[in-house]
């Protein structure tokens, strides 16, 4: 694990401070990569779980419930705020890493969703799947998660009902 970039207060939306943890498997490192480059220019302070290349361009190859449940103890610690999730589909490591408490892992192959989830159900997981969504696509859909809120009232008492 390693630091990629400081967050600058002035320049991180929702005007604070937000470290987001990327976690991948072997099937989403080129596509955790170029979010990871997005996210930082958009001011994110960006916290790299791999999987990554390793020095000879070799896939250090790993279980995307290992890396679900890693990055999920990230989450549920406060070692990062939220967590981006990538693996071929997505559905794999969010599974993974909704087995751990206080995860909310919603996998969203469009904005729309993406966008509700965070609103409604307070997700701070978001995934998807490197063999589902492109490059673009995927900056998309976590525009739409970053830029909404959580709506809390009566979204709050539901999602104590999932925390129960
Ligand atoms: C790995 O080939 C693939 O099974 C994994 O990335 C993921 O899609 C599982 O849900």
């Amino acid at each position: 694990m390693y630091k990629v970039a400081d967050c600058s207060l002035s320049t991180c939306p929702n005007g604070g401070f937000m470290k987001v943890g990327f976690g991948c498997d072997h099937a989403a490192i080129d596509l955790k990569n170029e979010l990871i480059k997005y996210m930082t220019e958009k001011g994110y302070e960006c916290v790299d779980y791999g999987t990554n290349y390793d020095e000879n361009g070799e896939i250090i190859k790993c279980d995307y419930p290992d890396k679900g449940h890693e990055v999920g103890r990230a989450v549920a610690n406060g070692d990062v705020d939220y967590a981006v999730l990538m693996c071929g589909t997505g559905i794999g490591i969010s599974m993974a890493a909704n087995k751990i408490k206080g995860v909310r892992a919603a996998v969203c192959s469009e904005p729309y969703s993406a966008m509700m989830t965070k609103k409604h159900n307070d997700s701070n997981i978001i995934a998807f799947g490197a063999r589902v969504v492109g490059d673009e696509l995927a900056k998309m859909i976590l525009d739409a998660f970053f830029d909404a809120e959580f709506e809390g009232g009566r979204h709050k008492r539901r999602v104590d009902l999932i925390e129960d």
